[in-house]
């Protein structure tokens, strides 16, 4: 493949960063791959929006068609959003045998095991590393980094809007409200922020994170959610005042087969490594058998950050492609059992 073209599903914060990488880093990117990427069409919603990107006006499309029925294209990054819209939109470019970059959670909370499986079916990948704690390589470093060990437990910051939010409440005293507004300008929050707020997005990514540590099929339904709505100046004073901090700590363990994951605000020592994890970054604690206890801190939210773990991904891709090795993403054991007795 000396030149690869891709569909890009969406054009916002992270689409734009997505652009801008490819853009900025085609030397870069083509000496590490050894193929020209090169967008042939980008899904969006709106053709007229003023963007903050010079794009050729023809690469943009409101008709889906133009990218996952399009022959040209080889692969499709979704960076839109949605759930069961982009799933009916995914399943179909992979049966057009069209491989998979998406940084959507919630999409791959809900359907992902089914979108691998089908990916797998049709010998195509589907990368999602930027959908957990945006510019980490998280999930690349549970399925490569760390395969080799028996992972116990996975504890950290995983969302950056909730962050934001608790750090500026706490350093500069400011009020829930206008720092969610904030978080919402700088590109942070969900298309629908209560997501974020209610401790949805952090569920949805450390049900991702269990799944792939602990190869067990663990739901939505399985983890304990509270969010930080309901968390008050007067809470964070106080905590401040015995010497504590407010976070929203995401955390999934495994003793004797059983896996327990929760998100809660937690109070934390003031100088707890986890406390000291300001604004949008985010900070995750793996603990191995062998390796014992290792962290990764960085942005977890935003355009360059979240684009640069999409361009990555597909980066990944490219190279799997040219070594005919694509369709081996990571299905746990027990969910590839379950579908084959639900065929039968
Ligand atoms: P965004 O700024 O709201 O951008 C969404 C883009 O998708 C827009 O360009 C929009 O078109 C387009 N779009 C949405 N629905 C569409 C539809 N039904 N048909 C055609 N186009 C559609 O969102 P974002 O912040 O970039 O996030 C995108 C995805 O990345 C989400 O799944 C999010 O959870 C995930 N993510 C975001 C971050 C972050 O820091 N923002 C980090 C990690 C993961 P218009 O431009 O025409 O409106
Ligand atoms: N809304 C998400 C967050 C984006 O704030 O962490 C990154 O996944």
């Amino acid at each position: 493949m000396s030149q690869v073209n891709v569909g890009l599903c969406g054009l916002g914060t992270v689409g734009t960063g997505v652009v801008k990488i490819l853009k900025d880093h085609a030397e870069e990117i083509k000496y590490k791959v050894g193929s020209e990427i090169n967008i042939e069409k980008i899904l969006v919603n709106d053709l007229h929006k003023k963007r903050d990107i010079v794009i050729e006006q023809d690469w943009l499309t409101t008709n889906p068609d133009d990218l996952i029925n399009n022959p040209e294209i080889d692969i499709i990054i979704e960076v839109m959003g949605g759930i069961e819209d982009t799933n009916v939109l995914l399943e179909q470019a992979i049966r057009n045998k069209k491989h998979i970059v998406t940084a959507n959670k919630d999409l791959m909370a809900v359907h992902g095991q089914k979108l691998l499986r089908l990916a797998k079916e049709n010998k195509c990948d589907i990368f999602y590393d930027a959908s957990v704690a945006g510019g980490i390589p998280i999930i690349r470093s549970l399925t490569e980094g760390l395969a080799s060990d028996k992972i116990q437990k996975i504890m950290g910051i995983v969302n950056g809007t909730t962050n934001y939010i608790l750090t500026k409440m706490t350093d500069e005293d400011l009020a829930f409200d206008p720092v969610l507004k904030e978080a919402q300008d700088l590109g942070f929050a969900e298309a629908d922020p209560t997501s974020d707020v209610d401790g949805l997005d952090a569920a949805r990514k450390m049900t991702l994170l269990a799944n792939l540590a602990f190869k067990m099929e663990i739901g939505l339904d399985d983890v304990e959610v509270s969010g930080i709505r309901t968390i008050s100046q007067e809470d964070i004073t106080f905590a401040t005042s015995l010497g504590y901090t407010i976070k929203l700590i995401g955390i999934a363990s495994i003793h004797n087969g059983k896996v327990e994951v929760s998100v809660e605000p937690t109070l934390l020592p003031k100088d707890h490594p986890l406390a000291l994890v300001k604004n949008e970054f985010n900070a995750v604690y793996v603990y191995g058998e062998a390796v014992g206890e290792t962290m990764f801190y960085g942005p977890g939210a935003g355009s360059l950050p979240t684009a640069t773990a999409v361009v990555s991904d597909l980066m990944e891709v490219v190279k799997n492609v040219r070594l005919g090795i694509t369709g081996n993403e990571y299905i746990t054991p027990q969910y590839e059992k379950q579908l084959k007795q639900n065929d039968e």
